[in-house]
Parts: structure tokens; sequence; C-alpha cells
């Protein structure tokens, strides 16, 4: 019986584990300090923003970045249908109302053209979701766009770190990008999260509200209402080491994919979106299973000893939000998404394995 595939596990490294122990030998008061002021430092150089801040997680991160921009109470956010929950929730977390928008079948992100039909004049943010780290050539134009009438766009770059669109890194086209290290993400501190920004008095209105409002660090004296959204050096001193080895990681990653597109070519019954690999650093290897066969599919391939996994529903849908809509496109490719194994630790043996399975099942 062959080893199990498992749709994704982290990369942890010698490296990693070297770092925590030195760290941990170093006097270390564990909780945020000069590791996670570097590890914002290289966030920031990697995707060319002028500041970053840390967060526990993604969907904080999120959270800190609506909040940062006035968002809250009697506000509504424009999400897509298709996403993973959070950026949703971190706009009910915000204390605003989420209005779901349909996706694109290209991108399979928020379908900039059709945003104008979900506005209302309570509309004060777009939550811009780079889903497997593909957006649209559009988004520098919509971006500025939204900025001439006062939307706020909040990218939710969570599954982009290693993605760019022309050139330029994803999460830094709107007022602030935000990234999550979770530990499925292509830099992972277990959890962990980051906005960066290029304004700079959003970035100290940013660092307030993380550190309970305050005027200044270890001062008692609170500017306006903020929580406790910190970090934890013992996590940054990973975070370092795997932004020291991104590059690589994003050539891997794009490695991957092509590995895939190559394996699976021709391939009648499942397509792979359209990916343009000198910008996007999948994070997930996503195919589009036809004809309704994507349970039958990873039941096939779970048989082989292979994991995958189904796409995020369409949330609009889900017992959660129970919102009133049809979102046609976000619907269908909900259904026929389905996530491959996608962790750097597979070798080309193991990926040809894959597609080997998907080959027998067609
Ligand atoms: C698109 C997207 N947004 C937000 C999040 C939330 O990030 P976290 O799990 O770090 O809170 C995720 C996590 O997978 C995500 O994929």
């Amino acid at each position: 019986m062959s080893v199990f595939i498992p749709q994704m596990e982290p990369v942890i490294t010698a490296e990693d584990a070297d770092a925590v122990t030195a760290y941990m030998r170093s006097g270390a008061w564990l909780t945020e300090f000069e590791h996670t002021r570097r590890f914002e430092q290289m966030i920031a150089e990697y995707t060319g923003a002028r500041f970053c801040t840390i967060a526990p997680n993604g969907t904080l991160a999120l959270f800190l970045a609506l909040v940062a921009n006035g968002i809250g109470h009697g506000d509504e956010v424009i999400v897509p249908d298709l996403t993973m929950a959070a950026s949703a929730t971190a706009v009910v977390m915000a204390g605003a109302t989420v209005v779901f928008g349909d996706i694109d079948p290209v991108t399979l992100c928020l379908d900039l053209t059709r945003v104008d039909e979900r506005m209302t004049p309570r509309t004060r943010a777009v939550m811009f979701v780079s889903l497997n780290g593909r957006a649209p050539a559009a988004l520098s134009d919509f971006a500025r766009a939204c900025r001439a009438r006062g939307i706020a766009v909040i990218e939710d770059a969570a599954q982009s770190l290693g993605s760019f669109v022309g050139g330029k890194h994803l999460g830094t086209f709107g007022d602030c990008g935000c990234f999550s290290f979770s530990s499925q993400k292509i830099v992972t501190t277990g959890q962990g999260g980051a906005v960066v920004t290029d304004d700079e008095a959003l970035f100290q209105r940013m660092k307030r509200i993380r550190d309970f409002g305050r005027s200044a660090g270890g001062s008692d004296h609170y500017l306006s209402v903020g929580w406790n959204l910190k970090f934890t050096d013992l996590q940054a001193v990973i975070g370092v080491e795997q932004m020291r080895r991104l590059p690589r990681l994003v050539e891997g990653k794009r490695r991957m994919y092509a590995l895939y597109q190559q394996h699976l070519d021709g391939v009648s019954g499942i397509e792979l979106p359209a990916t343009d690999l000198t910008m996007v650093s999948p994070w997930f290897i996503d195919v589009l299973v036809k004809d309704r066969r994507r349970t039958a599919l990873a039941e096939h391939l779970k048989s082989e000893g292979i994991g995958s996994r189904p796409f995020y529903p369409a949330l609009h849908a889900e017992p959660a939000f129970g919102y009133d809509g049809s979102f046609p496109v976000a619907q269908l490719i909900a259904e026929q998404g389905l996530w491959l194994p996608s962790s750097l630790n597979l070798g080309e043996h193991e990926i040809e394995r894959v597609c080997a399975s998907i080959r027998r099942f067609f």
C-alpha cells in the first residue's frame, strides 16, 4: 500500500527548529518584540509596501484593517460570495454588514465589472479577495476608482503571499492588504496574520488599535478603544526563517502547478483555471470537475490513498449568513472546485501518482 498523500501539510525545516531553540535559550520573553518587528519589515520589503503590522491571525488582520479604516455599524462591505468565511465574518466582527457579490468565472475573484450593482449609499468598502493568488489586471484601476469615491478597498490577500499582478504584489493595490500565516499557508507561523499599507496614518491607527488603544507602548493612556492583537516573538522567529526562503517556496509552488498542468493535460473531465505562473504563486492546486463528478473523483482519490478537499461553499447560502440572493457563478464554481495535494513536501513522483489516479478515474 502506498503512503497516503495529504491534501496539505506545512513545510517545517531544521532551520525553523534551530531558530526556535536559539530564541528559547536567549532569555526570551516570548511575546512580540524585535523578531516581530523584523518579520514585519521583511513582509513590507517583500511586498513593496511602506508599512506592515502583524496580527494574531488573518481574520484579525482583516478586522484590524476594517476598524482602522473607520468601518463599523451602519456600513456595508461588499464581499465575494466564494471565499473563506473569514473574509465575511471579519466584516461582521467589525460591526458592519456583509453584501455579497458574484465572482468572475476566469479569475474566480469578485467580478469587478458588477460591483456597482451591489453598491448602496451605505457602501463603505469592498473586500477584494485574491483567491489562490489570482486577480484581474483591472484591480489597479478599480482600487483607484473606489478611492476617488471615498470607498475603501481592503484586500484579503490571505492566500496571495508570493503572487503579483503586473509585477505589483497583491495586497498593495487597496488601502490595506491582509495576509494569513495559518498552517496551510506558504509562510506559516501556525497562526498569524499581517496588514500592509502605504498610508502612514492608517498604519499608526492600526498600531494603536492592536495595543489596547494606547497613546504609546507601555502607557496607560487610551486614545481610542483598542484590543490586544499582538503576536509572539516565538512565532516570529519561525516567520523570519520562512520569509528568508520565500523566493524558493514561490518557485516551488509554480513548479508544482506547472507539473500538474503538464500531467493533467488533455483530461477532458476537469479544467485548471487560467494561471499566469510568472505572476501567480498558487496556494492550492485547484481544478474544476465537470458533470457533477467532484464527489466521485474525491472518493476515487481517497480509495487510492490521496487526499483532496472541495472548494468553499457559496457563502450566502450557508446557515451562518442566510443571505437572500442568487450568485450563479460562485454557486457553480463552489460545486465544481476541488483542491488537490498541494504541499511543498511533495516530490514529482507523488504528483505523478495523483495525476495518474485522476486519469484512471476519467
Ligand atoms: C481568503 C482567506 N481569508 C481569510 C482567512 C483567515 O485567515 P486565518 O485562518 O489566519 O484567520 C483565510 C484562511 O485560510 C483565507 O484563506
